[in-house]
């Protein structure tokens, strides 16, 4: 199918039109009103939205797990700029959890002058990358993402859903909003999720024991997640989904990379992603230094 045909552009965004719609974008712009106690998960594609709609209402329930087992994660914490917003906001629990992939200046106003909280989570491009190409591979309502080559193309000049990665970390990184909003990486979450999920319950105000967040970790976990049919997408059809091409829940790991680019890659993306973030104060978890990183796939290549 034609990029036109998949695609519309919204503000300067471009956006799947299975999954949004010039209503839900405008429901979410105006009719939608955020409340001092909403939570919201703000990712960039790839980056464990699916894993905060996970661990938010077993944090914001205090690890009840009946949420997670009985209600699909797109309607549990549904994505605040889709068309299924408008159907599920009524029955959402207060305090709700939301998630988006908005960057932080289309927001609308409620946002601003209400104290809903945001955890904002990151995780290394190079990953990202990865994860998304194969996304682009099942999801039949994306553009087939070509060679990996040309889906590195296509991220680094920003056409793909949402645009440009570097343009929505730069906007979440710089914002008014002090101690109502916090920062969490993927890579954080997946050298210990017990931890991060401490400090996920930590910002929220909920002080839960040992206990509840090593059981919210455990339900949290990749294979958790894999074997729950309301959090592994299987219950959406393979005309939409084709996960005999990729799982959602594809392989949950940090540094995926490495099998994927050859050293020439690297260089390019570290250098047009740094050029990018040049200049801008918040320094990155991760190393785009691709001298690091070329050694390190060389090194690959020759074992
Ligand atoms: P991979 O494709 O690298 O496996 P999003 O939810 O933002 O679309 O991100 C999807 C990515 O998050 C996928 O990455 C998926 O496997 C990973 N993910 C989701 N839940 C996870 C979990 N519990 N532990 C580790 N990774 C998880």
């Amino acid at each position: 199918m034609l990029t036109e045909d998949l695609y519309f552009m919204y503000l300067g965004l471009m956006l799947p039109k299975e999954t949004h719609s010039q209503e839900s974008l405008t429901f979410f712009a105006q009719d939608f009103t955020f409340k001092d106690d909403d939570v919201i998960a703000v990712t960039y594609p790839k980056s464990g939205t699916i894993w905060m709609q996970e661990i938010l209402p077993l944090v914001l329930s205090g690890g009840d797990l009946t949420p997670i087992q009985s209600i699909p994660n797109w309607d549990r914490v549904p994505w605040l700029e889709e068309k299924r917003l408008k159907l599920v906001v009524d029955q959402l629990p207060s305090p709700r959890a939301l998630v988006t992939h908005f960057p932080y200046q289309l927001m609308p106003p409620s946002f601003f002058t209400s104290k809903a909280k945001v955890i904002y989570v990151m995780r290394n491009p190079k990953d990202v990358l990865v994860s998304s190409y194969y996304f682009h591979q099942m999801a039949t309502f994306l553009e087939d993402p070509g060679t990996w080559d040309e889906f590195i193309d296509k991220f680094l000049k920003g056409r793909v859903m949402f645009g440009k990665w570097t343009d929505h970390v730069k906007s979440w990184r710089n914002t008014q909003l002090g101690d109502r909003i916090m920062y969490i990486t993927y890579e954080e979450m997946i050298q210990d999720l017990p931890a991060a999920v401490r400090l996920i319950s930590n910002f929220l105000g909920k002080n839960l024991s040992d206990q509840i967040i090593e059981k919210i970790a455990h339900h949290s976990s990749f294979k958790s997640m894999q074997a729950n049919i309301m959090s592994n997408f299987s219950l959406v059809p393979k005309i939409y989904m084709d996960s005999d091409k990729s799982q959602f829940l594809r392989k949950g790991v940090v540094g995926d990379w490495k099998q994927h680019f050859t050293s020439e890659q690297l260089v390019h993306f570290s250098s047009v992603i740094s050029k990018e973030l040049e200049g801008d104060n918040f320094t990155l978890p991760w190393s785009l230094d691709a001298t690091v990183d070329v050694a390190n796939v060389d090194a690959q290549v020759e074992m």
